[in-house]
């Protein structure tokens, strides 16, 4: 596997490549999620290639972007196992050489479900895409359904800007007990991981998406917000934990097809 960590390494890697390239942006802390997404990017490409970047302008929260689990040689690792043949890995310097003055800003979804509460988060998200989409010039660029609303924004910047990479999206990968699977749960207590299944399960039960927001809080989540968009529920709540970092904001969405139905409902009420 090709390693590479400069700008013009990667552009002269780049020119030099025939064939199709699939492209799985990161901020590192690859988990099985990520590998679902590089196996897939090479069983569709000819090349899958992996970045590694933990983009300092989507974090509004500087405790969020400290505690951020990721170990380059672990990633680099873990890759190569799923099937990248390269990874690149610029510094934040190389990324950002014009300090972060030119940025992509969209309204009115980036202020809304997630924006509403990360101010200034998907700029940074979009704006680093761009920059990578630019950079690596993917036929195919791979994203988790798991965080929808930057899949319909990323989407949505890609047909602005008349981006030639299609923007592939890829189910939500769980663990046995449905929790959708993060960086940020590696971060969950003992009782924080018991508790964050049930916001997966919360979402499919019936009632209104203010009855489960409720439901949740009575659970013991904080809840940012529960939202029906994009023919979807979503949602984000935080879990206090006993850890120096404090809580642990989680995400999850699932289609309308999933949510119970008040009839088929075994117990109804999701608490
Ligand atoms: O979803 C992520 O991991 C990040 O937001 C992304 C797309 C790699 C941009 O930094």
């Amino acid at each position: 596997m090709n390693v590479l960590r400069g700008i013009d390494e990667w552009r002269r890697f780049r020119a030099a490549l025939t064939g199709s390239l699939g492209f799985v942006p990161t901020l590192g802390g690859l988990h099985e999620g990520h590998a679902a997404l590089i196996q897939r990017a090479a069983a569709d490409n000819d090349l899958a290639v992996v970045s590694l970047f933990l983009n300092p302008t989507q974090f509004n929260d500087p405790g969020d972007l400290a505690s951020y689990p990721a170990s380059l040689e672990d990633d680099l690792a873990h890759a190569e196992a799923q099937g990248a043949g390269a990874v690149l890995a610029p510094d934040r310097e190389a990324i950002y050489a014009d300090g972060f003055r030119y940025k992509v800003e969209e309204a009115p979804l980036s202020g809304e479900l997630c924006g509403a509460h990360r101010p200034g988060h998907f700029s940074g998200v979009l704006t680093v895409v761009l920059k990578l989409l630019n950079l690596v010039k993917p036929d195919r660029a791979y994203f988790g359904e798991k965080d929808y609303q930057q899949l319909e924004l990323i989407r949505g910047m890609a047909e602005a800007f008349f981006i030639d990479s299609e923007i592939v999206a890829c189910p939500t990968v769980r663990d046995a007990d449905g929790l959708a699977l993060s960086s940020r749960n590696a971060r969950l207590d003992a009782a924080g991981r018991a508790l964050a299944p049930r916001l997966r399960e919360a979402l499919a039960c019936p009632g209104s998406d203010g009855q489960v927001a409720d439901a949740l809080s009575r659970l013991g989540f904080d809840v940012d917000y529960v939202a029906t968009r994009f023919g979807r529920r979503l949602a984000a709540a935080s879990i206090p934990t006993r850890s120096p970092e404090g809580s642990v904001r989680l995400i999850d969405n699932i289609p309308l097809e999933r949510v119970r139905s008040a009839s088929d409902a075994s117990g109804g009420d999701p608490s």
